[in-house]
C-alpha cells in the first residue's frame, strides 16, 4: 500500500510521528512524507522532525506563509503535481490545517483516496478556518480516523456511511505516552527558572483571538491582572508581530510575573505544561494535552472541538472577557487537589494504540475507485 503523508503545521507533525513510526516498520506499507512548508522556522517544524526521530520527507513544497486562499491553492498546486509523480494509493492527512484540506481536496480531484487522522471533531463554529478546513477534509475522505466516540458521532450524524469510521483514540496521546521518559527529563524549569506548581502557561495564536486588537488586548490584560502568578508564555510568530504592531509587546514586557519566550519544542513544551499549575490557551491541541497530563484549562474561546474535556470539567471556555479569564484563573489558583481530581478522570482520548489501529486500517483497505 502506497500511502502518501502531508503534513506543514507544527500539530500536524506530532500527530503523525506515531503514524510514522508504526508504518516504517511495516513491510506492507510504503509511506512517503510530503512537507508543504506551511510551517518553516526551525521552531515550527524541524525541532519537532529532530525531538521526534523523524525521517526527512520526500519532498518540501516551500509554500510558506499567505492568505488561506493563496496559501492554500499553492500547496493544491504544488500536491497534485507531486501525486502525480508519487502515484500514492492513498493519501493521508492528519488535523485540521490548510495543509490538512489542501492534501484532501488535490487528492479527492485526482481520484485518490483520501484517509483524514482526527476525523470527526466539531466546534459547529465556522467562523475557525479549522473548521471549514475539517468538514471539508471529512466529506472528501474515503477513510475517517475518529479520535473519540463522540468525534464519531459527529460523522454518523453528518451522514458518513459507518462503514467507513473506524474510531482509533488519539496519535496525540500515543505521541505522548511514547516520549513520557524524555520529555520528564528535560531542564526547562530550570532554563526558565520555574518551580513546579508555581507557574501558569499560556499559548494564544488564533486569528480570532490575536488578529482583533480588542481581544488581543483582552487576553494581554487578563494575565497582566493575574499578576499574583508567574506566567510562561511561548509567543507564535503571528502573535509576536500582531503584539507588536497594537503596541501591546510593551506592556507584557513591563510585567514582571510574565515571561516571554521564544517557541518551544515537543519534549520542553509537555514537560513545561505537566508541572503547571494551569494552561490558558486558544489552542486545540493543547487542550487535549493539558487533559492528558491532568493539568486544569482555561480555554480564550467560546467553542471548542474537544467538547470532551470540558463535559469532564478539566477544561473551561472562557472566551476573551478579561473578567471571565481572570476570574476562573483565581477559581483554579485557591482549588488544593485539582489535578490528583484530574488524574480520576476516565480517557476519552484511547488507550495509546490509535497509530497501530490507523496502520492496520491502511493494510486492510481495499484500493477503490472514486
Ligand atoms: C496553523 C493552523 C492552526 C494550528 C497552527 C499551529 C491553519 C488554518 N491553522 O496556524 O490550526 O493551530 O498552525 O501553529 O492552518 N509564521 C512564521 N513562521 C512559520 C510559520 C508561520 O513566522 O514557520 C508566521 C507568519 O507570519 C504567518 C503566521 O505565522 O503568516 C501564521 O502562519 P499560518 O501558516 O497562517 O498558520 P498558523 O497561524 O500557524
Amino acid at each position: 500500500m502506497k500511502v502518501m503523508l502531508v503534513i506543514g503545521a507544527r500539530p500536524q507533525i506530532i500527530k503523525s510521528a506515531p503514524i510514522i513510526h508504526k508504518a516504517s516498520k511495516d513491510v506492507e506499507i510504503d509511506l512517503q512524507i510530503v512537507h508543504t512548508g506551511q510551517h518553516y522556522d526551525f521552531e515550527m517544524s524541524r525541532i519537532f522532525f529532530s525531538e521526534l526521530e523523524l525521517p526527512d520527507p520526500v519532498a518540501n513544497l516551500g509554500v510558506g506563509s499567505g492568505t488561506h486562499a493563496w496559501q492554500t491553492g499553492k500547496m493544491m498546486i504544488g500536491l497534485e503535481k507531486t501525486i502525480k509523480d508519487l502515484k500514492p494509493d492513498i493519501v493521508l492527512v492528519p488535523g485540521d490545517a490548510n495543509s490538512t484540506l489542501a492534501g484532501a481536496l488535490a487528492a479527492v480531484k485526482l481520484h485518490v483516496a483520501v484517509a483524514h487522522v482526527e476525523a470527526g471533531a466539531r466546534s459547529y463554529d465556522m467562523g475557525m478556518p479549522e473548521e471549514v478546513n475539517r468538514r471539508l477534509t471529512d466529506h472528501c475522505s474515503t477513510m475517517l480516523f475518529a479520535t473519540t466516540e463522540n468525534c464519531l458521532n459527529n460523522l454518523v450524524k453528518e451522514g458518513i456511511p459507518s462503514g467507513q469510521i473506524h474510531l482509533t483514540g488519539d496519535t496525540m496521546y500515543d505521541a505522548l505516552l511514547q516520549h513520557q521518559m524524555k520529555f520528564q527529563r528535560t531542564q526547562v524549569l530550570e532554563r526558565l527558572g520555574l518551580r513546579a506548581g508555581e507557574y501558569a502557561v499560556l499559548t494564544a495564536h488564533r486569528p480570532e483571538n490575536v488578529d482583533t486588537p480588542e481581544t488581543l488586548k483582552n487576553i494581554v490584560e487578563a494575565m497582566i491582572q493575574l499578576s499574583e502568578s508567574t506566567i510562561v508564555f511561548p509567543v507564535h510568530p503571528r502573535t509576536i508581530e500582531r503584539l507588536r504592531v497594537s503596541d501591546l509587546l510593551k506592556s507584557l514586557k513591563k510585567a514582571e510575573h510574565i515571561r516571554l519566550v521564544d517557541p518551544i519544542g515537543y519534549h520542553e513544551m509537555l514537560h513545561l505544561v505537566e508541572k503547571a499549575k494551569m494552561v490558558f490557551t486558544d489552542s486545540g491541541g493543547l487542550q487535549k494535552e493539558a487533559f492528558l497530563l491532568h493539568t486544569p484549562c482555561i480555554t480564550l474561546r467560546e467553542k471548542t472541538e474537544w467538547v470532551e474535556t470540558v463535559d469532564l470539567e478539566a477544561n473551561v471556555l472562557v472566551g476573551n472577557s478579561v473578567e471571565m479569564v481572570v476570574r476562573k484563573a483565581r477559581e483554579y489558583l485557591a482549588t488544593e487537589n485539582l489535578k490528583t481530581k484530574l488524574k480520576k478522570l476516565p480517557n476519552p482520548f484511547g488507550d495509546g494504540n490509535a497509530s497501530t489501529r490507523i496502520v492496520n486500517a491502511l493494510k486492510d483497505m481495499i484500493p477503490v475507485d472514486i
